[in-house]
């Protein structure tokens, strides 16, 4: 099944958490074509999730430790204690402000596997990656993360160009028809895995990316902000939705 991201970044007060949860519920109440995950800020993980079942609850990151004196960090296992079924790691924006590297990447994956999490594992490359014909050694270097990962445990891969993310400047379905593509092949797995695609995805494109082969899904930051263009993203992302 297909599967749709929410990814609320820093944003959001509770009350605005909450509002959000209950107008998601009145809007998603009979899709059940598409699998939804919503991921909040931390201290709102309970309040977020759905006790029907609607969508499930994912962290937007986690620590590369277990537990112990490491101030302001979430554990993987905490994120599971919590409910959530997801964890995103690598998210671009932690690679670039928080300087995470591969090996803590690698770290995380492996604490989110011990807390029984699926990782949703982001890469993608910058403009000028892409404009020097880089991207396909960028996406082989940042997957080194998951090589010692168990290839047969379900795995959720986000390909999110930088450049399209948060500017308004989607990739073209062909570019991330291909560039998924490539991503799919350069982790070689069987069914376990399902590839999306993050990076300025709205009402508007959805289908259009959703139609591409090898796109499983998204992961939508901005637009999921709004309850009503998010559940909009997730009705077009489903199988039987008009072109
Ligand atoms: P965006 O963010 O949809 O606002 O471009 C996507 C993401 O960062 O996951």
């Amino acid at each position: 099944m297909r599967l749709v991201v929410a990814n609320w970044k820093m944003n959001k007060t509770r009350p605005e958490a909450v509002a959000c949860r209950d107008e998601l519920a009145r809007r998603v109440g009979s899709l059940g074509a598409v699998e939804i995950s919503i991921a909040p800020a931390f201290p709102f993980l309970a309040d977020v999730a759905d006790p029907e079942g609607r969508w499930s609850t994912a962290g937007q990151n986690c620590s590369s430790e277990r537990s112990g004196a490491f101030t302001g960090e979430v554990s993987a296992a905490m994120l599971a204690s919590c409910g959530c079924r997801y964890v995103i790691i690598g998210h671009s924006e932690r690679r670039k402000y928080f300087g995470e590297s591969e090996t803590t990447l690698a770290a995380k994956v492996e604490r989110a596997r011990e807390a029984g999490l699926v990782p949703i594992f982001c890469v993608g490359e910058t403009l000028a990656e892409r404009e020097a014909g880089l991207t396909e050694e960028v996406l082989r270097r940042q997957a080194e993360a998951l090589e010692r990962d168990p290839r047969d445990a379900a795995l959720v891969a986000a390909y999110e160009p930088v450049w399209a993310i948060g500017t308004g400047r989607n990739a073209t379905p062909e570019q991330a028809e291909e560039t998924t593509g490539y991503l799919r092949g350069l982790l070689g797995r069987g069914d376990g895995l399902r590839v999306l695609y993050g990076g300025s995805v709205t009402p508007e494109n959805a289908r259009n990316l959703a139609v591409r082969r090898g796109i499983d899904g998204f992961l939508v930051g901005g637009a999921s902000l709004d309850p009503s263009g998010f559940s909009e993203i997730c009705r077009l992302t489903g199988p039987g939705a008009p072109v």
